[in-house]
Order: C-alpha cells, then structure tokens, then sequence
C-alpha cells in the first residue's frame, strides 16, 4: 500500500512537473512572439549584394560595387551604437561608391537628433566617394539643418547632378528631392546631361519613378518604404507608404521602364515594428543591362538562376 501511495505521488509530481514546463514553454513563446517584432529583428542587420542589371552602363563600370544605406532612423530604438556599426560594417565592405538616400532621423522639429548622427555618417567612406540626399523626415525634423550637414561632410547630392568617371568613361549620378516635402522635376535635375550617358537617380521615394518627367533614367535607387516592415504569409506587405504598392523592396520596373532599387533600410517609422522584413545594408553589384539574369554565385564557382531583385547572398 505504502509503495501504491509513492508511485501515485512520484506520478503527480511528473504531471505538475510537465504543467510547469508547458506553461514555461508557453509563456516563454508568448514573450518571444510579443518582443521579437519590437525588440530583436530590428537589430538582426543582413548586408545583402544584389547584382542590378543596368541599361547605359559603360563597360569600364562592369562590377562598380555601390553601398546603399537608407532609412537609418536615428532615435527611438534605433540607438547610435546602431548607426556606428552599420557605419563601420559598411567601410569594411568592398565598395566603389555609398549612397545614402535619406531619412536619417526620427524626431519631428528639432535639431538634436541631426547634430548627433551627422559626425556618424561623416566617417562613410569610399574610392568614388559617398553620395546623399534626404528623405520626408529629414525635412520634418530640420531642413537646413540637414542641409547644413550633407554640405558639412561633402556628401551633397540634392538637387545635383555629378559625373563619375573610370578608365576614361562616365556615368551620372543625380539627387531627387524628397516626393512629399521637397519635389523638382527630374527633367530639370537631368538638363545637362547628355543623352547617351548612364543616369543614376537617387530619390528617396520610390514613387519619384511614376511622377511626371519625360528624360530617360537607368536606374533609381530609393528606401523610403522599409520594406514594408511587416511582410505576413499570404497578405503580403500591408503598411506600404507609396502609392505603387509594387515598390515594396527590391528591384522592380517602372511603367516608364526605369530600373527602381528599393532598399528595406535599417530603422522604422509610425509603427514601431519588424516582422519577416529584416534591415539592410545593400551591395548593389552593376553590370550591363545586356548581361542578362542575375545569377547566384556559389562557394564552388558554379552559378544558378536567381529571381531578379532577390539578394545574391546575405552575410
Ligand atoms: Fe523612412
């Protein structure tokens, strides 16, 4: 009888022992589940290389590597020891040029945030250079301010348009203003260009592609969307800011033909949030238009067909 009674309770204690467990479990998985779109993707940044097709490009550009930082977000859980690594892990990268397309801040009407992720992002280097402009946020905290900056560091590409030239052949580099807070026509940003010659467009916006100009651009490269921040099964990304909700992330064609880079970026706006859309550093690798699909580079040399838009490899 005696042994009866400690079996029974040698069993209860097994069964209380797996409920506490269980519990654990679950109260261990809800934590994850309500902490992991706050507080831990938002830090897991991938440097993702992307190899982007582009029409006009001379041949002596065949592999200019350009770094493309967007959206950083200084502020509000984007700390600026965030900032200063994405900094340094990009001038360890292999990179002819940076660009930098805007939204560097988080505050609305003041100056703080600005003076103090500026000095950060004067330590961007590169062969060719580092090439900026601002985003919507950037006007919301302080334009001149951010102006004051991008002439500071010698990063000033808004409302420019500069040559760069390799092994006797060029290509144009031109900064849009903001869609919303700042717009110019890019016919006007693109007058002394001559026709046959590549054109980069930096614009923070992608739906900068869909407004009205009628001069040819090779390539557009923008953030502004954050990739959606939250991308679910089946729905997709369901808190895009852009009116072509085809400029999610990636590379994509816009109804006039022009290539769009849209990068996921590294910070956050309105929703404090990542889901399935993790932040970026993009390496975007050029070639000739004519080169054809991207292809996937392997550890043994060999290549395989590759979606276009979709990074090459993540590190
Ligand atoms: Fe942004």
């Amino acid at each position: 009888m005696g042994s009866l009674i400690g079996t029974v309770h040698m069993q209860m204690q097994a069964i209380t022992g797996h409920r506490i467990l269980r519990l654990a479990g679950s109260f261990g998985a809800a934590a994850f589940v309500a902490t992991y779109p706050v507080f831990i993707e938002r830090y897991l940044v991938l440097t993702n290389t992307y190899r982007i097709p582009v029409p006009h490009l001379p041949e002596a550009f065949r592999g200019f590597r350009i770094v493309h930082l967007t959206d950083l977000h200084y502020g509000f859980l984007v700390p600026l020891w965030v900032i200063r690594h994405v900094v340094s892990r990009t001038n360890r990268l292999e990179r002819d040029l940076v660009v930098c397309t805007g939204d560097y801040v988080h505050e609305r009407n003041g100056t703080a945030q600005i003076d103090r992720v500026w000095p950060v992002l004067s330590e961007l280097t590169a062969r060719f250079g580092v090439c900026s402009v601002l985003g919507n946020h950037d006007h919301w905290a302080d334009t001149s301010r951010s102006q004051e900056w991008l002439t500071r560091t010698g990063q000033d590409l808004r409302h420019k348009a500069i040559s760069i030239e390799n092994e006797g052949q060029r290509l144009w580099l031109a900064g849009a203003g903001d869609l919303w807070e700042d717009h110019r026509n890019l016919d006007d940003l693109l007058r002394d260009v001559p026709d046959s010659e590549c054109r980069i467009v930096l614009a923070h916006n992608p739906d900068t592609a869909d407004t009205r100009f009628s001069a040819r651009v090779d390539l557009i490269l923008s953030g502004h969307t954050h990739g959606g921040q939250v991308e679910l099964p089946l729905v997709g990304t369901p808190l895009l800011p852009v009116r072509n909700k085809e400029y999610s992330s990636g590379l994509k064609v816009s109804p006039k033909g022009a290539r769009v880079f849209i990068s996921k970026g590294i910070g956050w706006a309105v929703f404090p949030v990542r889901f399935n859309c993790l932040p970026e550093i993009a390496v975007l690798e050029l070639v000739p238009e004519s080169a054809g699909e991207e292809t996937r580079r392997t550890r043994k040399g060999a290549s395989t067909r590759r979606p276009r838009g979709m990074p090459l490899d993540h590190v």
